[in-house]
């Protein structure tokens, strides 16, 4: 690793970072039980374990005073009437923030606080997005076309997939009448711990 400044090129169209130290690539499989409609689900896996994003990381100690990045790559489609979207997570240190600058393509950050609140951005080419500490994130890419972030976050965050994976988001993103529309997730359950 690097202790002296770097640099590296980040393109388009494709915008896969000229350095990176990880490559994470998430397929279906490792989403069961976090889409709306398991029937849904299980036929579109029957057809195959389609890869849903990827993430190019580069490497940093995962401490305060750190600035972990790298890019975030959703590609386009649905289960169901849900479309593709990253495991979302809230940090495992809640007080921390996290910035993405949107690339490419069409998409949303579905959002929420332990304290009930929600919220829903739009991401398009150009966009900044500021995640306040202690709210968790999830991209969705509502279009036909990768949805590209950028993303910086402090290097003691940490993440908390679970709590997610357990409870869900309240808002989930649709393809209604060939648009996206936002819903109630009638499985939410706030998990106690
Ligand atoms: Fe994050």
């Amino acid at each position: 690793m690097l202790d002296t400044p770097f640099t590296f090129e980040l393109r388009g169209p494709g915008f896969v970072p000229s350095r990176h130290d990880n490559h994470i690539q998430r397929t279906l499989a490792s989403m069961r039980g976090q889409y709306c409609d398991p029937a849904a689900y299980e036929a579109l896996l029957a057809k195959g374990d389609a890869l849903l994003y990827e993430v190019y990381e580069l490497n940093r100690p995962h401490k305060a005073g750190e600035v972990l990045h790298g890019i975030s790559i959703v590609h386009p489609g649905r289960v169901g009437e849900e479309y593709f979207m990253t495991k979302g997570h809230f940090h495992t240190v809640l007080e921390t923030a996290e910035i993405y600058y949107c690339l490419s393509g069409q998409g949303a950050m579905v959002m929420e606080t332990p304290d009930g609140e929600w919220a829903v951005e739009a991401l398009s080419p150009g966009r900044v997005l500021y995640v306040p500490p202690r709210w968790a994130h999830r991209s969705v890419n509502t279009g036909a076309e990768d949805l590209i972030t950028f993303f910086a976050y402090p290097g003691h965050a940490g993440h908390d997939y679970g709590t997610i994976e357990q409870q869900g988001f309240r808002k989930l993103i649709v393809e209604r009448d060939g648009r996206p529309e936002i819903v109630d997730n009638p499985r939410w359950k706030k998990i106690t711990n």
